[in-house]
């Protein structure tokens, strides 16, 4: 098999780009280990900012979401049993973001890259990355029981954290930036409307909470629990009752329970894998970087770097110059340190820390009564929230 762009992982990074290569004339090939359905109801995250909604609008992948996606102004902050509102468009000149779930957003380019794309092989394994470094880089991939290569002119991992493709950057180039953080998030769904119109974001002594939503009559909660904890640990009642605690105010705010439709823990780590490219291979994505749900910021820094990648792979093709390529690594790292830093800010104000000291705490307090009641520190929240500029 030969293609122009080998792409491994069929997450939103792989599917994107392909959806924009395609728009662009490049041909490429997709390789995802997993199967459709797999891919299509894993839960991640569903904060969309404008300049993701823009892209997607634009690659033709924006029908759904344009319908179904709810149109969000503003978050609230809560501490001390208080609420704060910070409004995004006040704060940034008319920016605001989108709730719509990644798994629908992958649902959608699945459905359009299968009808008018290229190939997109699933249960297609990548095995590893071979010849990064020459003119004709492979990779070899187990499909339907064979072990077979792709031939490529240029090769992106987008196959996330797990995945293979970083392992072909040998050790002697990569530099690893990371930080774990004692805590995880148990997340549940649950079939019941949304206790708010808006995402609300907690701070408690007992640990952080987030009350987000799928839908109007889905709503999306999470808890901070120990690192590694057991979701099944934890009982129904037990969730809605922690939720209730952290998220208590001294007004008549009420936490409307349901059914629990889903439940599990996500570790939350911060990681950046520098450079994002090596000769003919380029990382996208969770395969280059992670970042702590708080700030809502991993889909739409995958989005970023593809939409950066296909712009100098069309520049290679329209001209013929490498310029582009050159700087993909460096123009995507300055964005994903800009989203590292609001992530691991966000993380370590909001989440009490299992053993951090009193002081702390206390400063947790501080810089969110910063936010509540200087326009400057909301204005700073609500510009990283919703997104910087892509390139
Ligand atoms: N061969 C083929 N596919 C692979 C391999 C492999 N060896 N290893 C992993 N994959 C696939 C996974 O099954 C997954 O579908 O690569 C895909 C990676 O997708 P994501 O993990 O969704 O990563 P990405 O597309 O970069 O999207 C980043 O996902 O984890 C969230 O919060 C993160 O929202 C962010 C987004
Ligand atoms: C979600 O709805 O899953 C979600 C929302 C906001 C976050 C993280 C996750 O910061």
């Amino acid at each position: 098999m030969r293609t122009t762009v080998g792409i491994i992982g069929a997450g939103p990074a792989g599917l994107l780009l392909a959806r924009l290569l395609r728009d662009a004339g490049i041909d490429s090939v997709v390789l995802e280990s997993r199967d459709r359905a797999y891919v299509e109801q894993r839960q991640r995250a569903g904060i969309l900012e404008q300049g993701t909604v823009d892209v997607l609008r634009a690659a033709g992948a924006g029908e759904r979401m344009d319908r179904e996606g709810l149109r969000h102004d503003g978050i609230e902050l809560r501490f001390a049993r208080r609420r704060h509102r910070v409004d995004f468009p006040a704060l940034t000149g008319g920016r605001s973001v989108t709730v719509y779930a990644q798994t629908e957003v992958c649902k959608d380019l699945i459905a359009l890259q299968l009808k008018e794309g290229g190939p997109l092989l699933f249960e297609a394994e990548a095995l590893a990355v071979e010849g990064a470094e020459g003119d004709r880089p492979v990779v070899r991939f187990r499909h339907e029981g064979r072990e077979q290569v792709l031939e490529c002119d240029y090769v992106v991992g987008c196959d996330g954290f797990w995945g293979v493709a970083r392992q072909a950057v040998p050790a002697a180039v990569s530099r690893v930036f990371e930080r774990t953080y004692p805590f995880g998030w148990l997340g549940v769904l649950a079939d019941v409307a949304p206790s708010h119109d808006e995402l609300v974001y907690a701070r408690h002594d007992r640990g952080f909470a987030l009350l987000s939503m799928r839908s109007p009559a889905v709503s999306r909660l999470y808890l901070q629990v120990p690192a590694g904890a057991d979701p099944d640990g934890w009982s129904d009642d037990e969730i809605w009752d922690e939720l209730e605690r952290r998220l208590e105010t001294d007004d008549d705010w009420r936490l409307t329970r349901g059914p629990i439709t889903q439940k599990s823990v996500t570790p939350m780590r911060s990681y950046v894998h520098e450079p994002m490219r090596h000769g003919r291979l380029f990382l996208a994505g969770d395969a280059a970087h992670i970042v702590p749900p708080t700030g809502a910021k991993g889909l739409n820094l995958a989005v970023g770097d593809v939409v950066t990648l296909a712009r100098a792979l069309t520049h290679r093709r329209e001209t013929g110059s490498d310029e582009l390529l050159d700087s993909y690594s460096a123009d995507c790292l300055r964005r994903v340190w800009q989203a590292e830093r609001f992530s691991y800010d966000m993380t370590t104000m909001l989440h009490p820390d299992p053993e951090g000291t009193p002081f702390e705490g206390r400063l947790q307090l501080a810089r969110l009564d910063r936010i509540a009641s200087s326009r400057a520190a909301a204005t700073d929240l609500a510009e990283a929230y919703t997104g910087f500029p892509i390139g």
